[in-house]
């Protein structure tokens, strides 16, 4: 398994929002199109990461996340649409998907610290990650959600 950072003219990409749809939109009522006209900004601004194996059918995309930089403002930046296949969870793929994008939002954009709206079934993946709740919880696509930052030490 290997993390890349893609462009969404990749040929992975397709997949990466098949998975998103597939794991993450659908059970809270989305398609990928309906996300992606209410939250455009993922399109068109996020830097998406991809976990890939090598199947022999082909390159498959078995994890994403998105981190969206300076966003809102200059410095912070929005960690969102975390997915991992149902058959490769627990097994690191997530850990290993947050670590790339800290590392791209903190060594190389200068980021100073980042966000994320949690789902509460997830909040103790993000804790074990080193994130911390920020606030009361609040309810977002009929989902109850916790903000949660992370500032590198
Ligand atoms: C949440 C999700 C991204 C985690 O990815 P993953 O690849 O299964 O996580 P990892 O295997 O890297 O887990 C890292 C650590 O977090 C723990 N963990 C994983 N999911 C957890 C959860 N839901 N609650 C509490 N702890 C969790 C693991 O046990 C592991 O702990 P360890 O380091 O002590 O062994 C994945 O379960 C998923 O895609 N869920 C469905 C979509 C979703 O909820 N996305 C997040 C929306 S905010």
């Amino acid at each position: 398994m290997r993390v890349q950072l893609i462009a969404t003219s990749n040929g992975l990409y397709p997949q990466a929002v098949e998975l998103r749809e597939r794991v993450l939109l659908k059970p809270i009522g989305y398609t990928a199109a309906k996300f992606a006209s209410e939250y455009p900004e993922v399109e068109q601004k996020g830097e998406h990461f991809v976990a890939v194996i090598d199947h022999p059918s082909g390159r498959r995309v078995v994890g994403t996340v998105c981190l969206l930089p300076n966003y809102p403002e200059r410095g912070i930046g929005k960690l969102t649409q975390m997915v991992v296949d149902e058959q490769r969870q627990r097994e690191g793929l997530g850990r290993e998907l947050v670590a790339n994008l800290e590392r791209r939002a903190f060594g190389e954009l200068g980021l100073q610290a980042l966000f994320c709206h949690a789902q509460e079934a997830a909040a103790g993946f993000y804790r074990k990650m080193g994130w911390e709740v920020a606030g009361e919880a609040f309810t977002e696509a009929g989902i109850r959600h916790y903000r949660m930052e992370f500032r590198p030490t």
